[in-house]
């Protein structure tokens, strides 16, 4: 194991300064943990691209609501450390709640309009919570690049917003969603599927492939496709919808006409975990 494990921000910091130093460059993957392929697939990513990677897992409470699954979030370090250092990770950061928050905080990062709707619709201080600590993350590690998976379409746009409203010294580095053969976009809390909810799961992505091919054929109304999508979730008895949203690239706005290049977002609840999913399309001109 050549991996570094370190739970001291002050050590993190010394090493990737000295990596900086001796003209590295660095890539970071922020993370909470439970590692699957979309997260190692950032990772490789920036080991690709980069001469030093740090990676950070810690289970952010600011991130979720009162409500919400903090406490039975999936966790297992030894194992999250093995992965990260079978795809050559260099420093891992996995700091106690202490260590991020040894007072009650007083500062809170919010980035206006892209954080309300779809997610911050159904999870009101989420996107605080995510930009209050991605920016301390930022500040922690450094000059770098940042490494984001696509998946979390809003986080993205929030925390490439809040970095360029805050001058973070950090390029942010978009990364394509991994999915299992049948689609289901990987998840740290797929974990928690029953064998009849994980067989149900992929409808997310087949739905929003359907309204995908809906803009490819030609459909121009962001509401009809919105509804068509929504159905077929809706058609599946072990989903509950949570959301189903057409937006332009690169914003959170649903568009007057379908055009250009958009997204599709989908949010539903099976059983326990709530999921995600976002598919990229292209109108046709
Ligand atoms: P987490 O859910 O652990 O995700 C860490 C990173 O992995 C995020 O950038 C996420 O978009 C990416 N990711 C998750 N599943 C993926 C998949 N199937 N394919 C590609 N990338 C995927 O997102 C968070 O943690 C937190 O909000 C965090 C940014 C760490 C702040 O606490």
């Amino acid at each position: 194991m050549t991996v570094r494990v370190l739970e001291r921000i002050a050590e993190f910091r010394a090493a990737l300064d000295a990596a900086r130093a001796d003209g590295g460059r660095v890539g970071f993957v922020p993370t909470m943990g439970y590692l699957h392929e979309g997260h190692l697939s950032l990772m490789q990513r920036s080991t690709a691209q980069c001469d030093v990677t740090a990676v950070t897992i810690f289970v952010n409470p600011l991130q979720f609501g009162a409500h919400e699954d903090l406490a039975s979030y999936p966790r297992d370090l030894p194992r999250d450390v093995a992965l990260c250092d079978s795809v050559g990770v260099d420093i891992v950061l996995a700091p106690s709640v202490e260590e991020m928050y040894p007072e009650p905080v007083l500062t809170t990062v919010s980035v206006a309009s892209l954080s309300a709707g779809m997610e911050g619709g159904s999870r009101p201080t989420h996107f605080d919570g995510v930009a209050t600590v991605v920016a301390k993350l930022f500040n922690i590690a450094g000059p770098c690049r940042a490494y984001f998976g696509e998946k979390d379409y809003q986080q993205l746009a929030v925390v490439t917003r809040m970095a360029r409203d805050l001058s973070a010294p950090v390029t942010i580095v978009a990364c394509p969603i991994a999915r299992e053969a049948d689609g289901l976009a990987r998840s740290s809390r797929n974990v928690y599927l029953s064998a009849a909810e994980r067989a149900a799961a992929p409808v997310l992505n087949r739905a929003l492939r359907a309204g995908a091919d809906a803009i490819v054929g030609g459909e121009i109304d962001p509401a009809a496709i919105v509804a068509r999508v929504a159905a077929l979730i809706d058609a599946e008895p072990l989903a509950e919808l949570d959301y189903v949203e057409v937006v332009t690239e690169g914003t959170v706005t649903r568009p007057e006409r379908v055009t250009g290049d958009l997204r599709l977002l989908a949010a539903a609840r099976f059983g326990r975990p709530r999921l995600l999913d976002t598919v990229a399309v292209t109108a046709p001109r």
